[in-house]
């Protein structure tokens, strides 16, 4: 079981009695705006979702490493970062990262705080060689975010995704080991 602390947040695996709050956050038209992929549309698509996580977390080659952030003196939830595994190669896993959290805990520094200790995490204590994300080019809190934690900017891939009715251009992030 992994769990990690930031100086505000305790970050930490999710379990079934998450399905609440899971649901509260996956469900939520502001947060999913830019995650319309993953929003969930009844609390039965939140429980599948959730159990998905749940149940990777003790097999071998382990994809999905979704977390919960809570706040360290409340135990609020303040959102969920995490990322997928998709390659496993000879020289350590390649994963692509993905955060979101509640409305009234955006522009705090939170998801900053999160990400450069799930760094450090997947570099020293995962076997990862590169983190890639990504995000549309007009989620400027997004991208600040990527910016912030030193990421390197590899593409805008412009007009390249259709969102809420307009072709909307994507920029493209990544982090190595070495860098
Ligand atoms: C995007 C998101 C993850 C950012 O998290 P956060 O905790 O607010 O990020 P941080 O506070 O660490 O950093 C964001 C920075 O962008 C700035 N920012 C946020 N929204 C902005 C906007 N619309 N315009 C300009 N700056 C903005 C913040 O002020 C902050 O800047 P600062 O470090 O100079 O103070 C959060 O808003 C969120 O969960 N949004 C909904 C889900 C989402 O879009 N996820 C990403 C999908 S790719």
């Amino acid at each position: 079981m992994i769990r990690l602390e930031t100086e505000r947040t305790i970050i930490r695996e999710p379990s079934i009695n998450d399905l609440e709050l899971h649901h509260r956050l996956f469900s939520d038209d502001k947060v999913m705006y830019y995650l319309q992929d993953i929003k969930t549309k009844s609390i039965e698509e939140s429980r599948e979702n959730l159990l998905a996580s749940i149940e990777d977390i003790d097999s071998e080659d382990r994809k999905l490493y979704f977390f919960k952030i809570v706040e360290k003196n409340s135990f609020e939830h303040i959102g969920d970062i995490g990322y997928t595994v998709t390659h496993f190669t000879p020289i350590g896993k390649f994963v692509h990262l993905g955060y979101f959290i509640h409305e009234k805990f955006w522009s705090k520094g939170y998801v900053s705080e999160a990400v450069r200790e799930l760094i450090r995490f997947a570099f020293e204590e995962n076997d990862v060689y590169r983190i890639s994300t990504g995000c549309l080019s007009e989620n400027i809190g997004s991208e600040k975010v990527m910016q912030k934690c030193g990421f390197i900017k590899e593409a805008e891939h412009k007009n390249v995704q259709w969102h809420d009715g307009k072709a909307k251009t994507r920029v493209e992030y990544r982090l190595l080991k070495s860098e």
